[in-house]
């Protein structure tokens, strides 16, 4: 007869030592089945370095990582809905940009075009195995998906808008500027990259941190901000509305994305507060303020001149403001002197429900959640 009564409350494989003090389990979940294993218990789960079998979800341990996941799924949208038609007219007409306006959209697409591919490989070929804990390996999951809506986004907008395909995801290689951005975020991937690599050791676990850090923070959380700031700031003079309508969905994401890294980051810390050291953490700024030097040097280039509302300067500014921010998310100090932020208007953009007539267009209410907490 089957026994249906609650299986009973198992303790915790080493009760009274910390789980990432233990030999390291299965990491991949891919391994031989231990058939005697114990159950698991909350104690064995641990961002790195867990002992408890990460092919089950539950019991939850960070709550955090759920509900992230549950609100990527509240706001899932596709690029396909969003009318191209205006952007088309505009994009076709002979005076209705500048070549400083269309200077700058080209790279900026350039830019995101190959970033989200290499945002994308960098989750599932290098953290994905290595962050040992199913409910953020539940959110890596989703965020996979939504940097592949991404990249779905930059092939609708080549299409519809008639670009050169290979000008535009050849960026990444051929534009200096764009070139300097991504080797300097591959650094910290191909570091983990090496087949031997595996966490577990103080050098190894500050690798992935690095990588954290490169990938979460400054590529998704410094560089895409510029980059919604240049395309939003068109979007609110009624220029490529559908691109700005479009980067509105994906600054939703990101900022959640952002947001899943650093509670990442910070819970790693908390569990291995060894690898956080002074030095540790005067390297980790120092990537922050290069990250804001390589995209100053990327405003340079891409604004020349500036436009109505936007130049190299004010670019320069926002990351100042951004990378302190960061910095203060991560409890370091700030790395630029205190500066206002110049684009106040782009938190409102991340508020769709607050923005529906922002660009005037068809704005689908996606959200059917929960509310989130924007930073
Ligand atoms: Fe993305
Ligand atoms: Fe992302």
């Amino acid at each position: 007869m089957l026994d249906w009564s609650e299986p009973k409350a198992t303790p915790a494989l080493h009760p009274g030592l910390p789980a990432t003090a233990l030999p390291a389990a299965d990491a991949t979940g891919l391994g031989v089945i231990d058939r005697g294993g114990q159950r698991v218990s909350v104690d064995d789960k641990a961002m790195i370095n867990a002992r408890a079998d990460v092919n089950q979800l539950l019991p939850l341990k960070y709550r955090w990582a759920w509900e992230k996941y549950l609100s990527g799924c509240n706001n899932h949208w596709m690029p396909t809905e969003v009318s191209m038609q205006a952007d088309i007219a505009l994009w076709k007409s002979k005076d209705g940009l500048t070549e400083d306006e269309r200077r700058a959209i080209k790279r900026n697409l350039g830019f995101f075009a190959a970033s989200e591919s290499l945002v994308a490989n960098n989750i599932v070929l290098a953290i994905y195995r290595h962050l040992t804990n199913p409910e953020c390996r539940q959110y890596l999951l989703r965020q996979a998906f939504e940097e592949a809506v991404h990249t779905h986004t930059f092939q609708y907008i080549v299409e519809s808008l008639g670009l050169d395909e290979g000008e535009l995801f050849n960026m990444y290689r051929e534009v200096p500027s764009i070139t300097d951005k991504a080797a300097w975020a591959l650094k910290h991937t191909q570091s983990l990259d090496d087949p031997d690599f595996k966490t577990g050791t103080p050098a190894a676990d500050q690798a992935f941190l690095r990588d954290l850090v490169a990938f979460y923070v400054v590529f998704e959380g410094m560089w895409f901000y510029t980059g919604f700031a240049q395309i939003l700031s068109l979007g609110r003079r009624n220029k490529m509305v559908g691109i700005a309508e479009q980067y509105q969905y994906i600054l939703r994401d990101e900022s959640i994305h952002l947001n899943f890294g650093i509670d990442v980051i910070n819970q790693i810390k908390a569990e291995n507060p060894h690898l956080w050291t002074k030095a540790f953490q005067d390297e980790i700024r120092q990537m922050l303020r290069d990250g804001a030097e390589i995209e100053a040097a990327y405003g340079r280039d891409t604004m020349p001149r500036g436009f109505l509302g936007l130049n190299a300067g004010l670019c320069e500014q926002y990351m100042h403001f951004i990378a302190n921010r960061r910095c203060a998310q991560l409890g370091l100090a700030p790395v630029f002197a205190e500066t206002d932020n110049p684009f106040p208007w782009m938190s409102e953009a991340m508020d769709l429900k607050k923005e529906k007539n922002f660009f005037e267009t068809r704005v689908i209410e996606y959200q059917n959640g929960g509310a989130l907490s924007w930073e």
